[in-house]
This record gives structure tokens, C-alpha cells and sequence, in this order.
């Protein structure tokens, strides 16, 4: 398996691995599109043309040429500071649990930590997103757009983070088109 940055031809792979991800999974967003697809694969799409898109931040993970994940980070604010939304997460259903959503976690992370990004918040499960440094947000100071969220919102804090960085925090655009 090898994690790189997406390229204009891995496009129509990574709606196909996101749709049947999200067809998959408990809770999905849902569909926006004629073809039903659940939301998430829509929205991959639109944070693309987005001017929150960041393409140093939208990695695949491949397996001989063929995509079998995809994570992407976009730009989100923080009160008025520049900050990261990651999400979509998705990993192919037939090659789940093998390490794959791990290895895209770590390395958008990395990526992030190397462009001095200060933080990214998500909103996922604690009991997965915890391994990677994730932390409830409001232990930081950081305030879901939707207070329902509750613990499902974190933040993982990177090397750039300075506990006077604190506010709500506002998606890209398009997260509020879904
Ligand atoms: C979540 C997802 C990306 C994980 O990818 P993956 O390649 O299966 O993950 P890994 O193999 O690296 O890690 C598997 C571990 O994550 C755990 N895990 C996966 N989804 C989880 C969830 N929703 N809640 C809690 N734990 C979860 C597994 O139990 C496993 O734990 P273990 O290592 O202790 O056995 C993948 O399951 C997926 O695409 N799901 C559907 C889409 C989705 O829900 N995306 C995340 C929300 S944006």
C-alpha cells in the first residue's frame, strides 16, 4: 500500500471508494444527488471546488495502481484563525480493519504538523480518533459549530498549537450545504 497526493485522474475512484464506504457505514449523510450516493461522496466534490480545498491535504492510499482510501483536510476558521476540518475518512469496505484508515490518519497528520498548521478538529468516534491524539474539543477551548455534538467533536493538537487559540469552529462552506 502506498498513501500519495490525490491527481485528477484518482478523481472518479475517490467518489467511488467514499459512496460505498458511507453506503456502509451507521450514520451517513444523506444523499444530495440523483444516483444516491450518500452525502459524503457529494461533498468530497464540492470541498474540491471550494476555496477551502487544500491539495497538499487530499491523500489516497493506493494498492497495486487502484484507490482503496481517501482523507482530506480543508480549511477551516477558529474564531478569525486559519485552522483544519479533516473528513471525509473513508477506506473501502472490503479492506477495512487492515490498517488503512491508520495509515491515512497518520500521514494527513503529518502533513498538516509540516504545513505549521496549528489544529485539526473532526467529528468521528472518541474510541477510534483518540489513538491518532485526538481530544475532546472543549478541553481546549474549542466549541462546535452544533454544541449536540458533544464528544464526538476533537481536536489533535499540532506542534504549531497555542492554548490562546480558542473559539468556535466554522467548516468550509460546502460542509453546510449537506
Ligand atoms: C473509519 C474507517 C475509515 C477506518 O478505516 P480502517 O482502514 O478500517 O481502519 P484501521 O484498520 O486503520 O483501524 C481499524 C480500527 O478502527 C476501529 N474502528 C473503525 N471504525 C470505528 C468506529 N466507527 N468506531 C470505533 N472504532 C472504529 C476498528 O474497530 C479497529 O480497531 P482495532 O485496531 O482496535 O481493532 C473505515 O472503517 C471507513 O471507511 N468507515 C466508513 C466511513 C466512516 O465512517 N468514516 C469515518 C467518519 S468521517
Amino acid at each position: 500500500m502506498l498513501i500519495r497526493r490525490e491527481t485528477p485522474a484518482d478523481i472518479p475512484a475517490i467518489r467511488a471508494v467514499t459512496a460505498a464506504a458511507f453506503r456502509g457505514a451507521a450514520h451517513s449523510a444523506p444523499p444530495v444527488e440523483p444516483g444516491g450516493d450518500p452525502g459524503e461522496a457529494t461533498l468530497v466534490g464540492w470541498l474540491r471546488d471550494d476555496p477551502g480545498w487544500i491539495p497538499e491535504l487530499s491523500l489516497v492510499a493506493t494498492d497495486a495502481g487502484a484507490v482503496v482510501g481517501h482523507v482530506v483536510c480543508t480549511r477551516g476558521m477558529l474564531g478569525e484563525t486559519p485552522a483544519l476540518g479533516l473528513g471525509p475518512l473513508s477506506v473501502s469496505p472490503e479492506r477495512q480493519g487492515a490498517g488503512i484508515g491508520s495509515a491515512l490518519m497518520h500521514a494527513v497528520l503529518g502533513a498538516a504538523d509540516a504545513l505549521s498548521e496549528p489544529v485539526v478538529v473532526l467529528v468521528g468516534e472518541p474510541a477510534f480518533y483518540g489513538r491518532f491524539g485526538f481530544v475532546p474539543a472543549d478541553g481546549l477551548g474549542i466549541t462546535a459549530p452544533d454544541p449536540q455534538w458533544g464528544a464526538y467533536f476533537q481536536a489533535r493538537p499540532l506542534t504549531a498549537h497555542r492554548p490562546d487559540l480558542r473559539g468556535t469552529f466554522r467548516y468550509a462552506a460546502p460542509f453546510d450545504r449537506l
